[in-house]
């Protein structure tokens, strides 16, 4: 089978879009937000804390000969977040795709978990994206189009011990892309999600420094984590006409993870399980 390269083609499927990925600086944000740009989109790139991340980002993106900005917000704090969307709008031109991947997580076992930690997961996670949202569709129902990606998590779909308020604030994103996408259809806006499995870039070594989390990659039915570059080119999928009749879906990114439990690798041989 012939094998694609990360790079891959490009289908320039986003020409002349004006994209924001909130949490753009880094990680998973990172890769989507120079996604989008190989694929013709405008990006801003917001970030929380990490301003120089952000800057660094959008200078790779206009190096791809794109037009990009760097702005800082706080996605959990409404007056911020609808400046920020006025900033990229006054920069860049009306808004057509919105990514909330920005996220937050607190571990530990539910009876020790702190108010303080419940309240910032779900600030993050849940508000944020409910904030975003809404700043966004604000000025796109005036344009009557628009594309808004939600990054949940495979921990929206099952539950795993102490990850805290995660999996619940991620199973409110999940519900909120649904509603939203019903509520703005008629604005010609769609609202899908992708929840990813566990992320780590392959070839980084990622393996030796968290060999727990290797051992359940080994038991997931494709046994691999998704790189940062396969989440992208869901999101990039999603965002695109060519997701022109998908609302309201979540794509799961997780090496099959959800549909089964984790398994032993003998478990896939012939008449294992
Ligand atoms: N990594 C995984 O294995 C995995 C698996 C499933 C789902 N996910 C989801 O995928 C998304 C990206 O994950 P990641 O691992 O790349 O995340 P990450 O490295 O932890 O980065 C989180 C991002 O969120 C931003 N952020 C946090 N609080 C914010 C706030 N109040 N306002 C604005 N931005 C804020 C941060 O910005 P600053 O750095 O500027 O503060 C940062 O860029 C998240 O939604 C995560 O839950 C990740």
């Amino acid at each position: 089978m012939q094998t694609v390269s990360k790079q891959g083609a490009r289908t320039g499927r986003l020409i002349g879009a004006i994209a924001v990925v909130t949490g753009g600086g880094k990680g998973v944000g990172r890769a989507i937000s120079l996604e989008l740009a190989a694929e013709g989109a405008d990006v801003a790139v917001v970030s929380h804390s990490d301003v120089a991340a952000a800057e660094q980002v959008a200078g790779e993106i206009r190096e791809l000969g794109r037009r990009a900005v760097a702005v800082k917000a706080d996605i959990t704090d409404r007056e911020s977040v609808e400046g920020m969307i006025g900033t990229v709008c006054d920069a860049l031109g009306t808004l057509d795709v919105l990514v909330n991947n920005a996220g937050y997580t607190a571990h530990g076992p539910l009876e020790q978990l702190s108010e303080a930690d419940w309240d910032a997961v779900f600030a993050v996670n849940a508000k944020g994206t409910f904030l975003c949202s809404v700043a966004a569709a604000r000025r796109m129902i005036p344009a009557g189009r628009g594309s808004i990606v939600n990054i949940a998590g495979a921990s929206a779909h099952r539950s795993y011990p102490f990850a805290g308020g995660y999996g619940p604030a991620k199973a409110a994103v999940v519900n909120l892309t649904r509603q939203m996408s019903l509520e703005w259809a008629k604005h010609g806006i769609r609202v899908n999600g992708v929840s990813p499995g566990p992320i780590r870039e392959a070839g980084s070594g990622w393996e030796t420094r968290e060999p727990e989390l290797a051992e359940e990659v080994r038991r997931l039915p494709l046994r691999q984590a998704a790189d940062p570059v396969d989440v992208a080119r869901a999101v990039a999928f999603l965002a695109s006409p060519h997701a022109a009749s998908t609302t309201g879906h979540m794509l799961l990114v997780d090496g099959g993870g959800v549909n089964t439990w984790y398994l032993a690798p003998q478990d896939y041989a012939e008449g294992g399980g």
